[in-house]
Parts: C-alpha cells; sequence; structure tokens
C-alpha cells in the first residue's frame, strides 16, 4: 500500500501513546528511571548525544521506530546513498555526503567515479589555498592576498560564514575573511571600504551563477577592483569563481582556470563541503577543511550503517515528528552554548526550513499533517536574558537543543565551568521546573506574609516538563564541527523520509524573485504604479515619489 504518514500503524498507535504520556511529569519519568540517562543517551566519537530530557519512554522511542520502519526509512536512506534520483522535482541525485567520502570509495554515476571528480577539485582547492597563503598567488601589483571577500548568498554564504566564524581561532592573523551577502548597497560598500584593493581577493560564490544578489554584488567589486588598480587584467588575480555555471562564470568574465567546480547533485544548503568551501580552506588551511569533512564522514557512516535505536540523526528526526506532529510544536530552538557556534542556528534555519518548508508530498498531495517547525534560537547565555522567559514560564512547548563543548578553544576552564553550568542548569531546570510547593517554601523562609506569597506565587512557579536534547561534544575542532553539521543535515533526510516530502528541491523561493525582478522596472521617480494590488501599488508608487529627494 502506498505510504502516507498519518495512516500508518504507527501514527494510530503513537497518538493513543501520547494520551498516556501527555500527563505525565518528567520529574517523575526521572525519578521512577535512575538509569533514563544511560538508556536515552548515545556515544559517537566525541560526541554525546542525550535525549533523556524528552517526553519519552521506551514504548515512545519503540513506537517511532516502528513509524521509521513502516515509513522505509532504511531503503530511503539506501536510496540516498545509492545516488538515486531522490530530488524528483529536479531530476537530481542528493550526493552531498559524497563530497566527504574518502579517495578509493566508487561511485559510478554515468559511467564516471564521481569521487575521483570530487577529489581531483580538493587537489586543486589544495594547490589554491597554498598558494595564496604562501604568497605564491599574489595580488596584480605584487601584493600578498591579506582579505578575502566570499559574495555569495543562502547556502553560498551560511555554511562557508558560520564555519569560519567558528574556527576563528585556526585562522592565521594575516588572513581576514569576509561574507557579503546581501543586495543592500550598505553590505558590499562596507566591505570594500575597509579593504585595500591591492590585497583583496574575492570568491564569487553561486551554484547557478544568477543569483541577482550576488551577480549585483560580484559586479560592485569587479569595478571597485578595475578603478582602483587601473587595469582590466588586474581582474584575472583578484577573483575566483565557485559554480556548477561553467559559461555563466565566463561571461562575468573569470577566466576558466580560476573556476572551482561542483555539481548539480549538490544543493546550496548542503554545500559548505564543496568548493563552496573554498573560503573556509582559505581561511583555517586545506588540511583542516579535510578534517572538517573527515568528521562529517564519520557520521554519514553511522548513519548508513547503524541500527535506528543507536542512530543520533535518526531519534533526532523521529523526536522532531513526535512535538511536531503529535505534541503540536510549531517551533524548535537551537540552543549553542559556544559563542564561537554564533551563527550556527542561522545556517541550520536554511538548513532544515528551506529543506523542509513543504506543504505537498513527493507525489503532489496536499499533506494532512504540519511539516517543519520554525527554527530559531541565539547563543547561550545571550538568551537566557533574553527570550528563556518564554521557553521556561510561557504558554508554546518549544523542544531545544543545547549545544557545548566539554573544552573551550580559548582555554581558561574556570570561566568556560561558569558558562557550562548555565548549560547543565538550563536544561536541568527546563526539565524539572519548580512547584508550588518549593516556591511556597521559598517564599516562607525570606519571611514574606500570608498576603504577599498568595499574590506572588503563581508567577513564581515554573511547570517543568519542557523538552530538551543535549549534544556535548569533547573540544571544537573541524572534525568535530564537521560531525556536528553532518548530524543535522541527516536528521532533515529522516523528517523528509518521515513527511513523505522532497526535502532537495526549493520551489518556495521561486515566486518572490520573479516579483521582484518585475518590479524592478517599476521604481523609477515619479511612476504611478497601477500594476498591482492596491497595497502594492501605493507603496511602489509612495516609493518612487520620494526616492529622488
Ligand atoms: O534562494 C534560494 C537559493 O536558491 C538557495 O537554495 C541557494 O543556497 C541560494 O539561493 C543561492 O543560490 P546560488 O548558489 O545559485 O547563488
Amino acid at each position: 500500500m502506498e505510504y502516507s504518514f498519518s495512516k500508518t500503524m504507527a501514527y494510530k498507535d503513537l497518538s493513543k501513546h501520547l494520551l498516556e504520556i501527555r500527563g505525565v511529569h518528567l520529574k517523575e519519568m526521572f525519578e521512577q528511571d535512575p538509569h533514563r540517562f544511560e538508556k536515552f543517551s548515545i556515544r559517537l566519537g566525541p560526541i554525546l548525544f542525550d535525549y533523556s530530557k524528552n517526553r519519552i519512554t521506551q514504548r515512545t522511542m519503540d513506537l517511532l521506530i516502528e513509524l521509521a520502519n513502516e515509513a522505509g526509512v532504511k531503503k530511503k536512506i539506501g536510496a540516498m546513498f545509492s545516488g538515486d534520483i531522490i530530488n524528483i522535482t529536479e531530476n537530481r541525485r542528493v550526493l552531498h555526503w559524497a563530497l566527504r567520502a574518502p579517495r578509493g570509495v566508487k561511485l559510478s554515476i554515468d559511467g564516471r567515479n564521481i569521487i575521483e571528480d570530487i577529489h581531483s577539485v580538493l587537489h586543486r582547492i589544495k594547490v589554491f589555498v597554498s598558494d595564496v597563503r604562501s604568497g605564491v598567488w599574489r595580488g596584480f601589483t605584487g601584493k600578498k592576498i591579506s582579505n578575502i571577500v566570499n559574495i555569495g548568498i543562502g547556502g553560498s554564504d551560511l555554511g562557508p560564514r558560520m564555519i569560519v566564524k567558528a574556527l576563528d581561532f585556526l585562522i592565521p592573523e594575516d588572513i581576514n575573511l569576509y561574507f557579503v551577502s546581501n543586495i543592500d548597497p550598505a553590505h558590499i560598500k562596507r566591505t570594500l571600504n575597509r579593504l585595500d584593493p591591492e590585497q583583496t581577493l574575492f570568491i564569487i560564490s553561486s551554484k547557478s551563477f544568477t543569483t541577482q544578489e550576488t551577480m549585483q554584488n560580484a559586479k560592485v567589486a569587479r569595478e571597485w577592483i578595475v578603478e582602483n588598480l587601473k587595469n582590466e587584467l588586474a581582474v584575472e588575480r583578484h577573483f575566483v569563481a565557485v559554480s556548477t555555471n561553467r559559461d555563466g562564470v565566463v561571461r562575468f568574465g573569470i577566466d576558466e582556470k580560476n573556476m572551482f567546480e561542483f555539481w548539480d547533485f549538490v544543493g546550496g544548503r548542503y554545500s559548505l563541503w564543496s568548493a563552496i568551501g573554498l573560503s573556509i580552506a582559505l581561511g583555517i588551511g586545506f588540511e583542516n577543511f579535510e578534517e572538517l569533512l573527515k568528521g562529517a564522514n564519520m557520521v554519514d557512516e553511522h548513519f548508513k550503517n547503524s541500527d535506528f535505536k543507536d542512530n543520533i540523526p535518526v531519534i533526532m528526526g523521529l523526536l522532531d515528528v513526535w512535538y511536531t506532529n503529535f505534541f503540536g510544536c510549531s517551533t524548535y530552538a537551537i540552543l549553542p552554548y559556544s559563542q564561537c557556534l554564533e551563527d550556527l542556528p542561522n545556517h541550520l534555519q536554511q538548513l532544515i526550513m528551506e529543506s523542509n518548508g513543504k506543504r505537498v508530498t513527493l507525489d503532489g498531495r496536499e499533506v494532512e499533517y504540519i511539516t517543519c517547525p520554525v527554527i530559531w534560537g541565539r547563543v547561550g547565555t545571550d538568551g537566557q536574558h533574553s527570550f528563556y522567559q518564554l521557553l521556561h514560564q510561557g504558554t508554546h512547548l518549544i523542544p531545544c537543543d543545547f549545544i557545548g563543548f566539554v573544552r573551550n578553544p580559548y582555554g581558561v576552564q574556570e570561566q568556560h565551568n561558569m558558562f557550562m553550568a548555565n548549560f547543565f542548569a538550563q536544561t536541568r531546570a527546563l526539565m524539572q521546573g519548580k512547584d508550588e510547593v518549593e516556591v511556597m517554601g521559598e517564599l516562607k523562609t525570606s519571611g514574606m506574609s500570608e498576603d504577599e506569597i498568595k499574590k506572588l506565587l503563581p508567577h513564581k512557579i515554573f511547570p517543568g516538563n519542557r523538552p530538551s536534547s543535549s549534544i556535548l561534544i569533547d573540544e571544537l575542532t573541524p572534525y568535530t564541527l564537521g560531525a556536528l553539521i553532518a548530524l543535522y543535515e541527516h536528521r532533515v533526510y529522516v523528517q523528509g523520509c518521515i513527511w513523505n516530502i522532497n526535502c532537495f528541491d526549493q520551489w518556495g523561493v521561486e515566486l518572490g524573485k520573479q516579483l521582484a525582478k518585475d518590479i524592478i522596472d517599476k521604481l523609477s521617480p515619479g511612476y504611478i504604479c497601477n500594476t498591482y494590488d492596491c497595497s502594492t501599488n501605493g507603496l511602489i508608487t509612495y516609493y518612487n515619489t520620494r526616492s529622488d529627494k
């Protein structure tokens, strides 16, 4: 029978099971089972995944795994790793995992071993990185390159930007990395104002090499180089491109020999492992870039080969389904306890929501259930002083991921302990809460009158029973970071397998792009627009009447 998530046996059983579990407090679950942590946590090399503070029992997990079996998740994982065309709306394979496969692995696509192609681009990256960092590659006037500007947007920006920020402690002092994504002229202008053109290299990163934001910013950068270095030939020493579109790159004026290719089987939000990661490799060095790939590859093997009960991405994805479709949670918080991972929530927003923000199944039927939750988050402890109030006492149930490290890359273990004490405290506070009896006791001891206590009591109660998962990693290295990101990538696929949607297309971004192309012609001083609805016409006309002032 055709798979339909909400018609599976497991869906029915989970719905019934929810009624049994809904009224049970996590605190009781911990009191009843002192081995809950061992039961519901998994070690994977340097990573500990603790999911015991989730609203689950062994029965929940058994049923979720039954759901995965009914959804054919094993077969679907196999299909991705065999190179089947699982991105059916774009007629593409999904092979981002192949970008981190070691040399020697064979994956034949249309008669070519694609792993060989991947490694030959990696070799070019290695040589280029060494040339730039050692000064063999110099700017047009002979100066060493010290500023590297990645111009790209979405997957051609967020992943590399996040990794470069995270691993900043590995970047030599004489290399400065910048990321320009927004078509707001302020972004490119502010960046250029800080730079010496003679020492600046631009990487134009775009899978399609047609994205308006990237092309426009690249044009501005090109004009800036030519104007400042007073020679068209300077472009060759100051621009490289990363793309799947060779013709587009050449048309822009970048020599083919300065282009690093990747392939249409790599989705933008999954592309940091490809040449799109050139800025990463230039920053942290090629050996460290390889470590990033190795960490991700370790997770690929784990995802492909582990039983579902020990499989971290599978369990993560199933828990997401549990909260989204059974508890009705509509948002999910990513809370890194690492300043270095400041940009992780941004990257994961694109990865998860662009992948699974879908409303039709693979065969085009409208889904009868909720799909991807809204992903948001912020680094701890900043978030604690901002929105944690809502996490603890608000009316929404928001599952959270806490991500932290045992050691800090900057040493200073004592301060790191203060930081991580907050991580552990928050996950416990969300789980345990503070009930009426406890609050009453505290208020009485503080010497408050009965009347005052009565007034204050409801405000001081923490209901608890708020779920979180903890990802605790030995230390932040390229290897562990690669592994962490790959866990999330595969988690997304597990969600998609259960929801029966295509995680790898993104048609939802097209309509706005199309309209913007149309509207640009209507933006002209004094022009009265009457093409659209009265609000859009009104806004455009108002803008036009004031834009020349
Ligand atoms: O707007 C969505 C999108 O297509 C993303 O999926 C992609 O990462 C981004 O635009 C950039 O695309 P490109 O790398 O082709 O410039």
